[in-house]
Protein backbone atom coordinates (compact mmCIF):
# COMPACT_ATOMS: atom_id res chain seq x y z
CA UNK A 1 0.00 0.00 0.00
CA UNK A 2 2.89 2.35 0.77
CA UNK A 3 5.07 1.06 -2.10
CA UNK A 4 3.49 3.93 -4.64
CA UNK A 5 4.46 6.29 -1.85
CA UNK A 6 7.47 9.09 -2.53
CA UNK A 7 9.56 9.25 0.57
CA UNK A 8 8.64 13.27 1.13
CA UNK A 9 4.88 11.68 1.52
CA UNK A 10 5.17 9.47 4.29
CA UNK A 11 7.26 12.15 5.94
CA UNK A 12 4.76 15.14 5.77
CA UNK A 13 1.89 15.62 8.04
CA UNK A 14 -0.88 15.43 5.76
CA UNK A 15 -3.45 16.56 8.01
CA UNK A 16 -2.84 17.68 12.51
CA UNK A 17 -5.09 15.07 12.97
CA UNK A 18 -3.30 12.25 11.27
CA UNK A 19 -0.25 11.16 11.72
CA UNK A 20 2.73 11.07 9.03
CA UNK A 21 2.70 7.48 7.08
CA UNK A 22 6.12 6.93 8.66
CA UNK A 23 4.89 7.48 12.21
CA UNK A 24 2.34 5.27 11.80
CA UNK A 25 4.73 2.48 9.89
CA UNK A 26 7.34 2.65 13.01
CA UNK A 27 4.30 2.88 15.22
CA UNK A 28 3.23 -0.87 14.25
CA UNK A 29 6.76 -2.44 14.09
CA UNK A 30 6.82 -1.16 17.89
CA UNK A 31 3.72 -2.57 18.97
CA UNK A 32 5.05 -5.88 17.63
CA UNK A 33 7.78 -5.28 19.06
CA UNK A 34 6.43 -4.99 22.49
CA UNK A 35 3.46 -7.71 22.58
CA UNK A 36 5.17 -10.53 20.18
CA UNK A 37 9.08 -10.15 21.60
CA UNK A 38 8.82 -8.42 24.89
CA UNK A 39 5.69 -9.44 26.29
CA UNK A 40 5.46 -13.07 25.25
CA UNK A 41 9.06 -13.63 24.92
CA UNK A 42 10.77 -11.18 27.68
CA UNK A 43 13.50 -9.85 25.15
CA UNK A 44 14.65 -6.20 26.24
CA UNK A 45 13.81 -3.50 24.19
CA UNK A 46 15.09 -2.67 20.59
CA UNK A 47 15.63 1.05 21.56
CA UNK A 48 13.75 2.94 24.56
CA UNK A 49 13.27 5.71 22.17
CA UNK A 50 10.96 3.92 20.13
CA UNK A 51 8.74 3.60 22.85
CA UNK A 52 8.75 7.06 23.30
CA UNK A 53 8.38 8.35 19.99
CA UNK A 54 5.47 5.77 18.81
CA UNK A 55 3.59 5.97 22.40
CA UNK A 56 0.69 7.33 20.64
CA UNK A 57 -0.63 8.75 24.15
CA UNK A 58 2.69 10.75 24.48
CA UNK A 59 2.50 12.05 21.58
CA UNK A 60 -0.69 13.13 19.96
CA UNK A 61 -1.40 13.00 16.35
CA UNK A 62 -0.48 17.05 15.86
CA UNK A 63 2.93 16.74 16.95
CA UNK A 64 3.87 13.56 15.83
CA UNK A 65 5.71 15.64 12.43
CA UNK A 66 8.08 17.07 14.73
CA UNK A 67 9.58 13.42 15.72
CA UNK A 68 12.82 12.15 14.70
CA UNK A 69 10.78 9.59 13.23
CA UNK A 70 12.76 6.44 11.35
CA UNK A 71 12.39 6.45 7.53
CA UNK A 72 10.82 4.15 4.89
CA UNK A 73 14.24 2.21 4.65
CA UNK A 74 14.63 2.05 8.51
CA UNK A 75 11.22 1.13 9.74
CA UNK A 76 11.22 -1.68 7.35
CA UNK A 77 13.78 -2.49 8.76
CA UNK A 78 12.71 -2.51 12.29
CA UNK A 79 9.31 -4.24 11.27
CA UNK A 80 10.98 -7.17 9.14
CA UNK A 81 13.83 -7.72 12.04
CA UNK A 82 10.81 -7.71 14.61
CA UNK A 83 8.80 -10.41 12.51
CA UNK A 84 12.17 -12.26 11.23
CA UNK A 85 12.74 -12.59 15.11
CA UNK A 86 8.75 -13.88 15.74
CA UNK A 87 8.78 -16.59 12.99
CA UNK A 88 11.91 -17.75 15.07
CA UNK A 89 9.85 -17.55 18.26
CA UNK A 90 6.69 -19.35 16.36
CA UNK A 91 8.87 -22.27 16.12
CA UNK A 92 8.41 -23.08 19.90
CA UNK A 93 5.36 -21.86 21.05
CA UNK A 94 1.97 -23.81 22.45
CA UNK A 95 -1.33 -21.76 21.84
CA UNK A 96 -3.25 -23.39 24.42
CA UNK A 97 -0.77 -22.87 27.61
CA UNK A 98 -2.01 -21.18 30.62
CA UNK A 99 -1.46 -17.54 28.91
CA UNK A 100 -4.33 -15.74 27.79
CA UNK A 101 -2.05 -13.34 25.58
CA UNK A 102 -1.64 -16.97 23.61
CA UNK A 103 -4.93 -18.76 24.28
CA UNK A 104 -5.50 -19.89 20.65
CA UNK A 105 -2.82 -17.38 19.10
CA UNK A 106 -4.60 -14.09 20.45
CA UNK A 107 -2.01 -11.73 20.86
CA UNK A 108 -1.10 -12.74 17.09
CA UNK A 109 -4.88 -12.04 16.13
CA UNK A 110 -4.64 -8.79 17.84
CA UNK A 111 -1.25 -7.65 16.44
CA UNK A 112 -2.51 -8.64 12.68
CA UNK A 113 -5.78 -5.96 13.05
CA UNK A 114 -3.52 -3.25 14.58
CA UNK A 115 -1.69 -3.58 11.50
CA UNK A 116 -4.77 -3.29 9.31
CA UNK A 117 -6.67 -0.38 11.34
CA UNK A 118 -3.71 1.46 10.61
CA UNK A 119 -3.42 0.79 6.98
CA UNK A 120 -7.10 2.31 7.38
CA UNK A 121 -5.58 5.30 8.93
CA UNK A 122 -2.71 5.78 6.37
CA UNK A 123 -5.45 5.32 3.95
CA UNK A 124 -7.69 8.53 5.52
CA UNK A 125 -4.65 10.42 5.69
CA UNK A 126 -4.19 10.46 1.86
CA UNK A 127 -8.15 10.46 0.86
CA UNK A 128 -7.72 14.24 2.98
CA UNK A 129 -5.28 15.45 0.05
CA UNK A 130 -6.47 17.65 -2.99
CA UNK A 131 -2.77 17.53 -4.31
CA UNK A 132 -1.77 14.26 -4.67
CA UNK A 133 -3.10 11.03 -6.52
CA UNK A 134 -0.92 8.22 -5.29
CA UNK A 135 -3.30 5.34 -6.56
CA UNK A 136 -5.24 4.37 -9.71
CA UNK A 137 -8.72 4.06 -8.36
CA UNK A 138 -9.99 0.55 -8.83
CA UNK A 139 -13.36 0.74 -9.89
CA UNK A 140 -14.99 -0.79 -7.13
CA UNK A 141 -18.19 -2.42 -9.24
CA UNK A 142 -16.78 -6.00 -9.33
CA UNK A 143 -19.89 -7.81 -8.29
CA UNK A 144 -22.10 -7.10 -12.08
CA UNK A 145 -25.12 -5.22 -12.15
CA UNK A 146 -28.28 -5.91 -12.98
CA UNK A 147 -30.32 -5.53 -9.67
CA UNK A 148 -31.77 -2.48 -9.71
CA UNK A 149 -33.15 -1.27 -6.11
CA UNK A 150 -34.97 1.34 -4.44
CA UNK A 151 -32.16 2.94 -1.92
CA UNK A 152 -35.33 4.48 0.51
CA UNK A 153 -36.31 0.86 1.44
CA UNK A 154 -36.45 -0.36 4.94
CA UNK A 155 -36.73 -3.02 7.09
CA UNK A 156 -38.75 -3.92 10.36
CA UNK A 157 -36.79 -5.49 12.79
CA UNK A 158 -39.79 -7.32 15.05
CA UNK A 159 -39.38 -6.40 19.19
CA UNK A 160 -37.29 -8.80 21.17
CA UNK A 161 -34.26 -10.21 22.57
CA UNK A 162 -31.28 -10.84 20.60
CA UNK A 163 -27.20 -11.38 22.27
CA UNK A 164 -25.53 -8.28 21.96
CA UNK A 165 -21.55 -8.77 21.80
CA UNK A 166 -19.80 -12.12 21.66
CA UNK A 167 -17.55 -14.07 24.20
CA UNK A 168 -15.21 -14.90 21.64
CA UNK A 169 -11.62 -14.23 23.08
CA UNK A 170 -9.03 -14.73 19.86
CA UNK A 171 -10.80 -12.51 16.94
CA UNK A 172 -12.77 -10.26 19.17
CA UNK A 173 -11.58 -6.58 21.08
CA UNK A 174 -12.25 -6.82 24.84
CA UNK A 175 -14.26 -4.16 24.24
CA UNK A 176 -17.19 -6.59 22.17
CA UNK A 177 -17.25 -8.49 25.14
CA UNK A 178 -19.29 -10.28 27.22
CA UNK A 179 -22.30 -11.13 25.08
CA UNK A 180 -25.44 -10.14 27.08
CA UNK A 181 -29.14 -10.69 26.00
CA UNK A 182 -30.65 -6.93 24.98
CA UNK A 183 -33.85 -6.11 24.37
CA UNK A 184 -34.82 -4.44 21.56
CA UNK A 185 -38.10 -2.69 20.66
CA UNK A 186 -39.29 -3.18 17.10
CA UNK A 187 -37.48 -0.59 14.85
CA UNK A 188 -37.06 -0.02 11.17
CA UNK A 189 -34.04 0.63 9.52
CA UNK A 190 -32.66 1.23 5.83
CA UNK A 191 -32.28 -1.76 4.00
CA UNK A 192 -29.33 -0.19 2.57
CA UNK A 193 -26.27 3.18 3.59
CA UNK A 194 -27.74 6.03 2.40
CA UNK A 195 -27.36 6.81 -0.71
CA UNK A 196 -25.30 10.21 -2.22
CA UNK A 197 -28.65 10.48 -4.08
CA UNK A 198 -30.25 10.95 -0.81
CA UNK A 199 -27.87 12.97 0.83
CA UNK A 200 -27.44 15.60 -1.69
CA UNK A 201 -31.23 16.24 -1.55
CA UNK A 202 -30.56 17.70 1.71
CA UNK A 203 -27.65 19.51 0.48
CA UNK A 204 -29.90 20.43 -2.01
CA UNK A 205 -32.51 21.60 0.10
CA UNK A 206 -30.25 24.09 1.62
CA UNK A 207 -29.98 21.43 4.71
CA UNK A 208 -26.19 22.80 5.58
CA UNK A 209 -27.68 26.10 6.57
CA UNK A 210 -30.69 25.24 8.60
CA UNK A 211 -30.06 25.12 11.63
CA UNK A 212 -33.34 23.26 13.13
CA UNK A 213 -31.56 20.25 11.79
CA UNK A 214 -28.98 20.15 13.83
CA UNK A 215 -28.42 19.59 17.11
CA UNK A 216 -27.09 23.05 19.32
CA UNK A 217 -23.23 20.86 19.08
CA UNK A 218 -23.73 20.08 15.59
CA UNK A 219 -24.79 23.59 14.93
CA UNK A 220 -21.85 24.66 16.38
CA UNK A 221 -19.32 22.39 14.77
CA UNK A 222 -21.28 23.49 11.11
CA UNK A 223 -20.92 27.23 11.40
CA UNK A 224 -17.51 26.87 12.80
CA UNK A 225 -16.71 25.80 9.91
CA UNK A 226 -16.62 25.56 5.88
CA UNK A 227 -18.16 23.00 5.61
CA UNK A 228 -21.41 22.46 3.22
CA UNK A 229 -20.79 19.16 1.78
CA UNK A 230 -19.41 16.07 2.71
CA UNK A 231 -15.87 15.86 2.12
CA UNK A 232 -14.59 16.21 -1.09
CA UNK A 233 -17.60 17.20 -2.61
CA UNK A 234 -17.43 19.47 -4.86
CA UNK A 235 -20.50 21.37 -7.49
CA UNK A 236 -20.43 20.55 -10.96
CA UNK A 237 -20.78 23.92 -13.04
CA UNK A 238 -24.11 23.10 -14.95
CA UNK A 239 -25.60 21.05 -11.52
CA UNK A 240 -24.81 17.39 -10.22
CA UNK A 241 -21.88 16.49 -7.62
CA UNK A 242 -18.07 15.72 -8.60
CA UNK A 243 -16.08 13.80 -5.39
CA UNK A 244 -12.31 13.59 -4.90
CA UNK A 245 -10.77 10.60 -4.40
CA UNK A 246 -7.41 9.74 -3.68
CA UNK A 247 -6.66 13.60 -5.64
CA UNK A 248 -8.94 12.49 -8.09
CA UNK A 249 -11.85 14.00 -9.02
CA UNK A 250 -15.02 11.71 -10.50
CA UNK A 251 -19.06 12.19 -10.94
CA UNK A 252 -20.54 11.39 -7.64
CA UNK A 253 -21.86 7.91 -8.36
CA UNK A 254 -25.82 8.59 -6.68
CA UNK A 255 -26.03 4.85 -6.00
CA UNK A 256 -23.03 4.68 -3.80
CA UNK A 257 -22.82 4.86 0.16
CA UNK A 258 -22.27 8.52 1.14
CA UNK A 259 -18.81 8.80 2.71
CA UNK A 260 -16.69 11.14 4.96
CA UNK A 261 -19.31 12.32 7.06
CA UNK A 262 -19.38 13.15 10.70
CA UNK A 263 -22.14 12.45 13.34
CA UNK A 264 -23.26 15.61 13.01
CA UNK A 265 -24.25 15.63 9.45
CA UNK A 266 -25.36 12.09 10.14
CA UNK A 267 -27.60 13.49 12.81
CA UNK A 268 -28.92 16.30 10.86
CA UNK A 269 -29.46 14.08 7.84
CA UNK A 270 -31.73 12.18 10.21
CA UNK A 271 -33.93 14.66 11.26
CA UNK A 272 -34.25 16.20 7.94
CA UNK A 273 -35.48 12.60 6.81
CA UNK A 274 -37.72 11.99 10.28
CA UNK A 275 -35.68 9.46 11.22
CA UNK A 276 -33.01 9.04 13.79
CA UNK A 277 -29.60 7.28 13.34
CA UNK A 278 -30.09 3.44 15.14
CA UNK A 279 -28.26 2.25 18.40
CA UNK A 280 -25.59 -0.12 18.44
CA UNK A 281 -27.93 -2.49 19.64
CA UNK A 282 -30.06 -2.26 16.87
CA UNK A 283 -27.55 -1.76 14.52
CA UNK A 284 -25.53 -5.44 15.65
CA UNK A 285 -29.70 -7.28 16.07
CA UNK A 286 -29.97 -5.84 12.27
CA UNK A 287 -26.62 -7.55 11.37
CA UNK A 288 -26.21 -10.96 13.26
CA UNK A 289 -29.90 -11.86 14.56
CA UNK A 290 -33.02 -13.16 12.73
CA UNK A 291 -36.67 -14.32 12.59
CA UNK A 292 -35.53 -17.81 14.36
CA UNK A 293 -32.28 -17.07 15.16
CA UNK A 294 -30.71 -19.02 18.46
CA UNK A 295 -27.34 -18.03 18.23
CA UNK A 296 -25.73 -14.53 16.48
CA UNK A 297 -24.23 -14.58 13.31
CA UNK A 298 -20.23 -13.82 13.02
CA UNK A 299 -21.23 -12.17 9.63
CA UNK A 300 -24.31 -11.07 8.33
CA UNK A 301 -24.58 -13.98 6.02
CA UNK A 302 -23.53 -16.49 8.32
CA UNK A 303 -20.64 -17.46 9.26
CA UNK A 304 -18.06 -17.56 6.11
CA UNK A 305 -15.23 -15.52 5.82
CA UNK A 306 -16.16 -12.44 3.11
CA UNK A 307 -15.89 -12.89 -0.46
CA UNK A 308 -16.06 -10.19 -3.31
CA UNK A 309 -19.75 -11.61 -3.24
CA UNK A 310 -20.71 -10.66 0.02
CA UNK A 311 -19.09 -7.28 1.00
CA UNK A 312 -16.84 -4.41 -0.47
CA UNK A 313 -14.20 -4.83 2.37
CA UNK A 314 -10.01 -5.32 2.35
CA UNK A 315 -9.35 -2.54 -0.42
CA UNK A 316 -11.00 -4.14 -3.53
CA UNK A 317 -12.40 -1.12 -4.76
CA UNK A 318 -10.93 1.87 -3.50
CA UNK A 319 -14.50 3.52 -2.54
CA UNK A 320 -17.94 2.50 -1.64
CA UNK A 321 -19.79 0.08 -3.93
CA UNK A 322 -23.40 1.04 -5.24
CA UNK A 323 -25.67 -0.36 -3.19
CA UNK A 324 -27.93 -3.66 -4.51
CA UNK A 325 -25.08 -5.24 -5.53
CA UNK A 326 -24.34 -7.60 -1.99
CA UNK A 327 -27.67 -9.42 -2.16
CA UNK A 328 -25.73 -12.84 -0.76
CA UNK A 329 -24.41 -10.54 1.78
CA UNK A 330 -27.84 -9.95 3.44
CA UNK A 331 -28.94 -10.55 6.56
CA UNK A 332 -31.14 -12.69 8.04
CA UNK A 333 -33.94 -10.01 8.64
CA UNK A 334 -32.34 -9.13 4.77
CA UNK A 335 -30.34 -5.85 5.78
CA UNK A 336 -27.81 -5.14 3.04
CA UNK A 337 -24.20 -4.05 2.97
CA UNK A 338 -23.94 -3.80 6.95
CA UNK A 339 -19.72 -4.40 6.60
CA UNK A 340 -18.28 -3.11 3.91
CA UNK A 341 -18.43 0.12 2.04
CA UNK A 342 -18.63 2.41 4.93
CA UNK A 343 -18.68 2.53 8.99
CA UNK A 344 -22.11 3.67 9.84
CA UNK A 345 -22.63 6.42 12.72
CA UNK A 346 -24.67 5.06 15.38
CA UNK A 347 -26.41 7.49 18.31
CA UNK A 348 -24.67 5.45 20.77
CA UNK A 349 -21.55 6.80 23.03
CA UNK A 350 -18.84 4.16 23.93
CA UNK A 351 -19.24 2.45 26.76
CA UNK A 352 -17.90 -1.10 28.07
CA UNK A 353 -20.18 -3.58 27.95
CA UNK A 354 -21.94 -5.14 31.52
CA UNK A 355 -19.21 -6.76 33.18
CA UNK A 356 -16.75 -5.40 30.96
CA UNK A 357 -13.20 -6.30 31.38
CA UNK A 358 -9.94 -4.71 29.99
CA UNK A 359 -7.83 -7.63 27.62
CA UNK A 360 -4.97 -7.40 27.37
CA UNK A 361 -4.53 -3.44 28.02
CA UNK A 362 -6.81 -0.83 28.87
CA UNK A 363 -5.43 1.92 26.03
CA UNK A 364 -6.78 -0.09 23.57
CA UNK A 365 -10.33 1.03 24.91
CA UNK A 366 -11.21 1.43 28.34
CA UNK A 367 -9.54 4.66 28.16
CA UNK A 368 -11.68 6.07 26.28
CA UNK A 369 -15.34 5.13 27.22
CA UNK A 370 -17.22 7.88 28.86
CA UNK A 371 -15.71 10.44 27.15
CA UNK A 372 -19.41 12.21 25.79
CA UNK A 373 -17.68 13.32 22.38
CA UNK A 374 -17.40 9.86 21.01
CA UNK A 375 -20.11 7.78 19.05
CA UNK A 376 -19.56 4.35 17.70
CA UNK A 377 -19.38 3.34 14.35
CA UNK A 378 -20.49 0.02 12.98
CA UNK A 379 -20.03 -1.99 10.20
CA UNK A 380 -16.61 -2.21 8.16
CA UNK A 381 -15.63 0.29 5.45
CA UNK A 382 -13.97 -0.73 2.31
CA UNK A 383 -10.84 -0.41 3.46
CA UNK A 384 -11.40 -2.71 6.28
CA UNK A 385 -9.35 -5.98 6.69
CA UNK A 386 -10.99 -9.21 6.61
CA UNK A 387 -9.55 -10.13 9.81
CA UNK A 388 -11.38 -6.55 11.66
CA UNK A 389 -14.70 -7.36 9.35
CA UNK A 390 -17.37 -8.94 11.88
CA UNK A 391 -20.87 -7.92 13.11
CA UNK A 392 -19.55 -7.33 16.63
CA UNK A 393 -16.51 -4.75 16.19
CA UNK A 394 -16.74 -1.34 17.25
CA UNK A 395 -14.86 1.41 16.37
CA UNK A 396 -15.29 4.97 17.32
CA UNK A 397 -14.56 8.73 16.87
CA UNK A 398 -14.82 12.18 17.50
CA UNK A 399 -18.79 13.21 16.37
CA UNK A 400 -16.70 15.80 14.44
CA UNK A 401 -14.25 14.05 12.87
CA UNK A 402 -15.35 12.71 8.81
CA UNK A 403 -12.26 11.58 7.11
CA UNK A 404 -12.49 7.91 8.18
CA UNK A 405 -14.61 6.10 6.14
CA UNK A 406 -17.89 6.75 7.62
CA UNK A 407 -21.74 7.10 6.37
CA UNK A 408 -24.96 6.48 7.53
CA UNK A 409 -28.00 4.14 8.05
CA UNK A 410 -30.67 5.52 9.36
CA UNK A 411 -33.77 4.07 11.58
CA UNK A 412 -37.01 4.45 13.00
CA UNK A 413 -39.42 3.55 16.29
CA UNK A 414 -41.79 1.14 14.92
CA UNK A 415 -43.74 2.33 12.39
C1 LIG B 1 -10.47 1.55 16.91
C2 LIG B 1 -9.90 2.87 15.00
C3 LIG B 1 -10.52 3.93 17.05
O1 LIG B 1 -7.13 4.08 15.39
O2 LIG B 1 -7.62 5.00 17.28
C4 LIG B 1 -5.02 1.56 16.51
C5 LIG B 1 -7.59 1.58 16.51
N1 LIG B 1 -5.97 1.37 18.43
N2 LIG B 1 -4.07 1.47 17.44
C6 LIG B 1 -7.63 4.05 16.49
C7 LIG B 1 -6.22 1.50 17.13
C8 LIG B 1 -4.63 1.35 18.61
C9 LIG B 1 -8.37 2.79 16.96
N3 LIG B 1 -9.79 2.79 16.47
FE1 LIG C 1 -1.98 1.75 17.17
Amino acid sequence: MMAPLGENVLHIQHNSIMSPLVWDLGHVGNFEEVWLLRELDGRPAHDLAYDEMYNPFDNPRWVRGDLPLLNRTDALEYINGVRGDVLEMLRGIDLDPGEPLLRDGFVFTMAIQHEAQHQETILQALDMREDLAPYALASPRRVPAGRSVDDSETMVIPGGPFLFGTNNSTEAYDNERPSHEVEVPTFAIDKYPVTNRRFAEFVDAGGYGRQEFWSDEGWDWRTGTEHEAPQGWTRQVGGGWLVRRFGHVVDLDPGEPVQHVSYHEAEAFARFSDARLPTEAEWEKSASWGPDAQEPRIYPWGSASPTPMHANVAQHGWGPAPIGRYSQGASAYGVEQLLGDVYEWTSSPFEGYPGFTSFPYPEYSEVFFGDSEYRVLRGASWATSTQVTRNTFRNWDYRIRRQIFSGIRLAWDEV
